[in-house]
């Protein structure tokens, strides 16, 4: 069984990859509303994006439901760049046989910039790659760490991730532009179920992941977030992988 959490569609990609290639199956951890029965498992694996060098809050809470069977664990933390200690911290949760940083497209547009098209195109073919031999290694249930953790990882994950959760998840930047259509779909597809819609326009409410989905996800490009987004472009992995 494989869960993962995705804001913007690689992790999901990747987990997807993944299972059709172990003949696993992948399921959304946003979307259970119970602690999954994993009993008779003998794979466990976790695809999540690297949040601030760090877990994001769902992949967090969930791993502590996890149970510790015989099954083989394993955990792939999709990234821009680096994974800093973002699966150790999930292996003091949840014990992993084999930990994998897998750099794909940045999604990350609050302070920096999205890759350009021909960056984004090269790290999901080498991403498409790499996730052939990540799927051989599972298979063979062969204990592998190959992690991308870059500079001041023990820094970043710890300082820099704490800062993040405490000051940066804020949603009252959040806000659609007249070019919204009041169609639903960030309402619909948050995984905190934190947007509603108030006379046809998105509210947000206080709990975010900050996975970004809403604003990446609106067909439009209504959504922004304080003003440094309104020149950034917006990114999916449907853009270069259609599901
Ligand atoms: C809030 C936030 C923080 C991020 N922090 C990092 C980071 O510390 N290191 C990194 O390489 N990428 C970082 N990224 C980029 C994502 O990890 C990367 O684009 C990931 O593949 C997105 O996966 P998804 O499409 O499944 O959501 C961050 C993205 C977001 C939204
Ligand atoms: S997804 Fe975009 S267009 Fe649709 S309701 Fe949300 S902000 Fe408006
Ligand atoms: S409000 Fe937007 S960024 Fe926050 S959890 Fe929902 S979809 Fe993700």
């Amino acid at each position: 069984m494989i869960f993962y959490f995705s804001g913007t569609g690689n992790s999901r990609w990747a987990a997807r990859r993944l299972a059709e290639l172990t003949g696993d199956t992948a399921i959304d951890l946003a979307r259970l509303d119970k602690a999954p029965d994993c009993s008779g498992e003998t794979r466990i694996g976790l695809v999540f994006p690297v949040y601030a060098w760090g877990l994001p809050e769902p992949v967090e809470t969930f791993a502590r439901t996890l149970p510790r069977t015989g099954a083989f664990t394993f955990a792939v933390a999709t990234c821009g760049s680096e994974a800093g200690h973002a699966l150790k911290k999930l292996d003091r949760l949840f014990p992993l046989r084999s930990s994998y940083s897998l750099v794909m497209p940045n999604n990350y547009i609050l302070g920096a910039d999205l890759d350009d098209e021909a960056t984004a195109r090269a790290k999901i073919d080498a991403a498409e790659k790499e996730l052939a031999v990540i799927a051989r290694e599972v298979a063979a249930a062969q204990p592998v760490c190959r992690v991308r953790e870059g500079s001041l990882a023990a820094l970043k994950s710890s300082v820099v991730h704490y800062g993040f959760n405490r000051f940066a998840r804020s949603t009252k930047a959040f806000y659609a532009t007249n070019a919204c259509t009041g169609c639903g779909r960030c309402a619909k597809d948050c995984p905190a179920g934190t947007i509603r819609l108030e006379n046809g326009r998105p509210v947000w409410g206080d709990k975010c992941y900050q996975c970004l989905r809403c604003l990446h996800s609106c067909p439009v490009q209504a959504i922004q977030y304080g003003k440094g987004t309104e020149t950034k472009g917006r990114y999916t992995i449907e853009q270069y992988r259609p599901l």
